[in-house]
């Protein structure tokens, strides 16, 4: 697969078959997606690794501790969206709602279904390596960019192994399960989690593909005519 497949083909893949990943593969993605650039080359990411056992611990906990709880309404330590959401952000959080219930088909006053959905989060959706990506909490925007690099430099890298990743901002919810779980030092903040698996190309979940604004809503060219 060559670079322009790799991310051509990056989904956020929202399920994950119930198959194994060699653990040498996962170690030798974490590594080399450290090649991504960072401001100063500060190297912002810490990554926690998980998989069997304690990737099962984790999820127990969690289900337990919301099984009657929305998790929705759990505090992130940082504003993961802005309170309200302004045009042409909105409309495009909305679209991307509908797009993704809309293959699972799953109504939009189903309150419980939508619920249940957003639940499968904190299963990784059946993926079988999970990823905490942390951030020292001193660090700023710059930084946080990084990590985003990082994120992604891995999500091709996997691609590259025939690999499908979700990147999963819901897992910031859950800093207080999380953090004592892995014993991530009090400086650091959790980001995200980042799901690693083989992809069920046939669920439904990943039936869709997210739309992408026309490149003249985003960059105004200079010079190029
Ligand atoms: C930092 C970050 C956090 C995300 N968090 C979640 C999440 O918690 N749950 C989820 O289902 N998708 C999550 N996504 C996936 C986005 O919804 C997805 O990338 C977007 O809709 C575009 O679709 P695509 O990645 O399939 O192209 C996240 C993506 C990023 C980059």
């Amino acid at each position: 697969m060559d670079v322009f497949d790799a991310v051509d083909s990056r989904i956020a893949c929202r399920a994950f078959l119930d198959r194994p990943v060699d653990p040498a593969i996962i170690r030798d993605l974490i590594v080399r997606a450290a090649r991504a650039a960072s401001g100063g080359n500060l190297q912002p990411w810490h990554v926690y690794a998980l998989t069997g056992a304690p990737l099962a611990e984790i999820k127990r906990r969690v289900a337990t501790a919301f099984a009657d709880r929305d998790p929705r309404q759990a505090e992130s330590e940082y504003p993961i969206y802005p309170p309200t959401m302004w045009e042409p952000y909105k409309s495009r959080r909305e679209g991307h709602h509908v797009q993704m219930y809309g293959a699972l088909r799953i109504a939009r006053e189903d309150h419980a279904a939508r619920l249940k959905q957003h639940k499968r989060n904190y299963e990784f959706f059946g993926a079988p390596v999970a990823l905490f990506i942390a951030i020292d909490r001193k660090l700023g925007p710059g930084q946080w960019a990084d990590l985003g690099g990082y994120i992604h430099a891995l999500a091709f890298l996997a691609r590259g192994c025939g690999l499908d990743t979700c990147p999963q901002e819901a897992w910031a919810r859950m800093h207080h399960i999380v953090r004592p779980f892995v014993s991530m030092p009090p400086e650091q903040m959790l980001f995200c989690a980042v799901a690693i698996g083989y992809g069920d190309h046939k669920h439904p979940a990943n039936s869709f593909r997210s739309p992408r604004a026309e490149v003249g809503g985003f960059c105004r060219f200079f010079g190029f005519e």
